[in-house]
């Protein structure tokens, strides 16, 4: 497994949103780059960009147009080159969005897959059988059909949006004469065509790829089969080439994700992992009683086991998809969430604007088909200056409207308050760095986590030294059993805990680091 992990704490930065610098009220390369230091000062070494290739943005660059070019509202492939060497010149690695299981609708391929003459794309995409304008799917890994938009007569399947046909990589189980293996030439050239896409950007000197919806290539593939072998091509593919190169998963089941070869994957607000009970639908950080963080300490046990030495499960503190976890969580239990963050195995990931409590800005007319996602995607809140520093556009022009709460969170306000979530944000990222128990490859073991109940205990080891994380994001004091007194307390927020006689008590909102 690449050997930078161990220690990377990662940022994702939505590029519309994060910094314009050309004030066309759009965020760009030159923004990124512009804020790199702010970025390596939180405490972040890696970064991941959302999609910033050529698209139609009918799902904001999720649909892409062409691989091998950035959109030129961002910048030029230069331009992004120049981001990677600006990146790494400050220790930052920076990954990719790969988006391999569909292009926009009005990419050249599926232009050229539509023709009603056969010739080098025909097969390229999912065609099913003609002579119907049912846009229904029958099948659970296919969203739909677009018919009527061909000179061909069969209708084309679409992974998400009408505008995203799916790339074909074949079926693992064929019942229909149009369905190809996953094993046939059609289908492994559509592997090779994105081994390509991958090595042009990391031959110009991206670090890896996040891989939007790794989990779905290949159609109708009980127990992702025949996906995995795809994965796992890939992944030898680049162990030859780029052995250094990280692929991080959209897949939200780490035990398939690593065997298929993913270096990474994310626990998501889909799949078995439970997140979701932890900062949003039952919110364990807000003190939620409905919460259930035995069902999620099962769910992290099975994963970790599984994967042990394989490579690492990521926590996201949120992501574009997600509602912002400030929705549901207070600054002070934000503090709380983020100190399980950054303490927890594996490497963690920063949503952008999620370390100053930026807020879900609810009531906004849906953008590049963000719809509920919309209010996750404003911009960033940098200070007080005219719109907040994000660009010098016109307010009209932003890409997205900013937060009006008068009283929005800001980095410069936070910056030097040392009572600030970004101060503890920046805290925690440090404390990650100085001790190696926290490492994200040190041993890891729930000490306490009963069903919807608090507080939350784990241990973190390595090379003789032991830490104890203790969570207690209820409004009330508890305690469980820990037979060995804590030493010292290295990292505290709220009240301070206590331990007697094999008792650790843990105060109402607190949460503490403890060194054994
Ligand atoms: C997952 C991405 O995170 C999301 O933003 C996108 O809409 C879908 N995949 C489709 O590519
Ligand atoms: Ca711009």
């Amino acid at each position: 497994m690449t050997s930078w992990l161990t220690d990377a704490v990662f940022y994702e930065v939505y590029p519309q949103s994060f910094q314009d610098s050309n004030a066309d009220g759009i965020g760009d390369f030159n923004g990124i780059i512009a804020r790199l230091d702010y970025i390596r000062d939180l405490g972040c070494n890696a970064i991941w960009i959302n999609p910033c290739f050529d698209s139609s943005f009918y799902d904001a660059g999720y649909d892409v147009r062409d691989y091998y070019r950035t959109a030129p509202r961002y910048g030029s492939n230069e331009d992004l080159r120049r981001l990677f060497d600006e990146a790494h010149s400050r220790g930052i690695r920076v990954l990719l969005d790969l988006v391999p299981g569909h292009t926009a609708i009005d990419h050249p391929w599926f232009r050229e897959s539509a023709k009603g003459t056969r010739n080098a794309c025909t097969d390229r995409y999912i065609w099913s059988n003609p002579g119907t304008q049912d846009a229904n799917s029958p099948y659970e890994s296919i969203r739909g059909f677009l018919c009527g938009i061909s000179e061909r007569p069969e209708r084309a399947a679409i992974n998400c949006f009408a505008t995203q046909p799916c790339l074909n990589y074949g079926f693992g189980t064929v019942t229909e004469d149009w369905q190809f293996a996953a094993d046939s030439p059609e289908a492994e050239s559509t592997r090779l065509l994105m081994q390509d896409i991958m090595a042009f950007w990391l031959g110009l000197g991206c670090d890896g790829f996040r891989v939007d919806m790794a989990a779905s290539l290949v159609k109708e593939d009980p127990g992702h089969v025949w996906t995995s072998r795809l994965w796992r091509k890939v992944r030898e593919f680049l162990d030859e080439r780029f052995p250094e190169a990280v692929l991080v998963s959209e897949w939200g089941n780490p035990s398939e994700a690593l065997n298929a070869g993913f270096d990474m994957d994310f626990l998501l607000h889909f799949g078995p992992s439970h997140y979701m009970d932890l900062f949003r639908e039952h919110p364990y950080f807000a003190g939620d009683p409905q919460a259930d963080i035995a069902a999620f300490a099962e769910a992290y046990n099975q994963a970790y086991v599984s994967t042990h030495g394989k490579g690492y499960i990521c926590i996201p503190s949120g992501n574009h998809d997600m509602i912002r976890m400030r929705d549901t969580l207070s600054e002070e239990q934000m503090k709380l969430a983020f100190l399980f963050l950054l303490t927890m195995p594996g490497c963690p990931f920063i949503y952008y604007g999620d370390e100053i409590g930026m807020r879900y800005v609810h009531g906004l007319v849906s953008k590049e088909g963000g719809y509920e996602r919309t209010g996750s995607r404003t911009p960033m809140q940098w200070d007080d200056s005219t719109n907040a520093g994000f660009s010098a556009a016109p307010a009209e022009d932003l890409y997205l409207p900013l937060d009006p709460d008068v009283s929005r969170p800001c980095v410069a306000a936070q910056r030097d308050d040392p009572r600030s979530l970004y101060a503890t944000v920046r805290a925690l990222t440090s404390l990650r760095g100085e001790f190696p128990a926290l490492d994200a490859d040190a041993d890891f073991a729930f000490l306490h986590a009963e069903s919807h109940a608090y507080p939350l205990v784990y241990s973190r080891h390595r090379d003789g030294q032991t830490l104890i994380v203790a969570i207690n994001s209820s409004a009330q004091d508890t305690s469980c059993t820990l037979d060995s007194q804590p030493s010292d307390t290295v990292f505290a927020l709220g009240a301070p805990c206590t331990w007697q006689d094999g008792t650790l008590t843990v105060p109402a909102a607190s949460a503490a680091v403890l060194r054994v």
